[in-house]
């Protein structure tokens, strides 16, 4: 039997998982999934043909036509997108589509990094690492601005920040699935931690599990 490896990753928005998910993706050789782009792609179908995001059952007919191979990245990435991706993942019936496709992802030979809000609490229980990747909402509010601010645009701090609080408590305080460590999580704070500092750390965790596994 192929031995598949799972390596879930959860955090809140901006604490650097999709980074570190993609290091680590890279580094053991494993495929990869940005969960959130499956809520953002629900979101953007609904705000493209302009209906509104508690249309149900239009959602959940965008969430069957979602196509993981064809997520496009530059397109889902707005601002705005992320936020009504929060509005549109409230609702049960979606989340069970989607959970569907993430783990028919994760079950693909090799095996698969996915990062989200509920990959180690719900839609891979059983993977063989769980992180849970988080920062202060200030950090990540200032990381956000130095992101924009690089780029040559302008925003204000206290509105990324309350933006961010507001999406912390949506995606925490939901029903279904809410955003919450997974019991057996390793907890990575990376508010004072570089992402390499963040990527080794992860390394040590997941060489450990490794070792363990290839001894037992
Ligand atoms: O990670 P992101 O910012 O791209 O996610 C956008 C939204 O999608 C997030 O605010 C909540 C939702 N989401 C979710 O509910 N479950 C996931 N596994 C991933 C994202």
């Amino acid at each position: 039997m192929t031995q598949i490896f799972t390596i879930a990753i959860d955090g809140p928005a901006g604490a650097g998982k999709g980074t570190l998910a993609r290091r680590l993706a890279d580094h053991y050789r494993l495929n990869l999934l940005d969960t959130g782009l499956t809520y953002r792609a629900v979101a953007h179908a609904l705000l493209q043909v302009g209906l509104p995001l508690d249309n149900v059952s239009a959602a959940e007919t965008a969430a069957r036509q979602v196509d993981l191979a064809r997520l496009d990245r530059t397109v889902l990435s707005a601002h705005a997108v992320g936020e009504a991706a929060s509005r549109v993942a409230v609702f049960p019936t979606v989340r069970r589509i989607l959970v569907e496709k993430q783990r028919d992802f994760a079950r693909t030979p090799p095996g698969a990094v996915l990062d989200g809000r509920d990959i180690g609490t719900v839609v891979c229980p059983d993977a063989n690492i769980k992180l849970y990747v988080t920062a202060s909402a200030e950090v990540r509010a200032r990381r956000r601005l130095a992101e924009i601010e690089s780029i040559g645009g302008t925003a204000d701090f206290a509105e990324i920040l309350a933006d961010i609080q507001r999406r912390d408590e949506r995606d925490m305080g939901r029903a279904d699935s809410p955003l919450k460590p997974a019991a057996d999580a390793h907890l990575l704070d990376t508010s004072e931690m570089a992402i390499e500092a963040a990527f080794l750390a992860a390394m040590t965790i997941i060489d450990d599990a490794l070792a363990k596994r290839n001894k037992a």
